[in-house]
């Protein structure tokens, strides 16, 4: 079941507007670095959800879309983590987005300190070379059990832990461990130099996928340890 903290919104590629003044500036300057129609499309159905979602969440069908500002390319092109600004000020949810060719998932966290990531496959992917190349040997001995979940989730959970958590690193499938929780839940380990924030996913259908959202909780450090402060 999806967490209350967590909020989410669909929309399918063929549902996706031209780019226009619902776009803000720096929106149409990262989509002018994308030149596939097919990702372009995915851009757009991505800002498309996401803006429509922190519209709902923020109660003001009144602002502008052009208002609602978000952004997921550094100084390089290099793809971040999505930063949201309403009216040129830091927003109060923090964001992540996905794409298939089929569709859009963006999804919120309404608790700013809790990183939130989402990752969309089609339901029929054929994953099992993915498990080969990326998973962990107790995700392989886990899914040799034939129960729980399949590959085509579990590697939706690795990107989604990866989006909610990777805080500045590369993508590395393998350094993040994805294992069962009690009521059909996951949770995610981020092997690094830093204990990570706890990372609790769920698996949900959507339009003919599996989305995988990722909530990563912030552990505090433990009393006298020093270092920086959670809220
Ligand atoms: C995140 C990543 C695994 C997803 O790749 P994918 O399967 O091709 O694409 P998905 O549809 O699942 O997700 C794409 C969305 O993820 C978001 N995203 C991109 N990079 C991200 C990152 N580092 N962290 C979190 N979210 C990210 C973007 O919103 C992007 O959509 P947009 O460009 O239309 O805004 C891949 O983009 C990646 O490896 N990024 C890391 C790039 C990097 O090394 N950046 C420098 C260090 S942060």
């Amino acid at each position: 079941m999806r967490p209350a903290e967590v909020a989410v919104q669909y929309v399918r590629c063929d549902e996706a507007p031209a780019p226009g003044p619902w776009l803000a500036e720096s929106e149409l300057a990262e989509l002018a670095r994308w030149h596939a129609q097919q990702r372009r499309v995915q851009f757009l159905a991505g800002r498309l959800a996401a803006k429509e979602l922190v519209r709902e969440l923020l109660g003001q069908s009144s602002v502008e879309l052009a208002a609602i500002e978000i952004r997921s390319q550094d100084g390089r092109g290099r793809g971040v983590q999505p930063a949201l600004r309403v009216a040129g000020q830091p927003g109060p949810f923090r964001l992540s987005i996905a794409h298939t060719a089929r569709g859009a998932v963006a999804a919120a966290s309404l608790r700013p300190a809790w990183g939130i990531g989402v990752d969309l496959v089609p339901r029929d992917l054929e994953a099992r070379n993915l498990a080969r190349a990326w998973f962990t040997p107790a995700e392989v001995q886990w899914l040799a059990g034939g129960r729980g979940y399949g590959p085509a989730a579990i590697w939706a959970a690795k990107e989604a832990a990866y989006k909610a958590a990777g805080g500045g690193e590369p993508f590395r499938p393998r350094c993040i461990q994805i294992y069962p929780l009690a009521g059909g839940r996951l949770a995610a380990r981020l092997h690094g130099p830093t204990a990570g924030p706890l990372v609790e996913i769920y698996i949900e259908a959507l339009d003919g996928h599996l989305a995988a959202v990722a909530l990563a909780v912030p552990v505090p450090a433990p009393q006298g340890a020093g270092g920086g402060h959670h809220d």
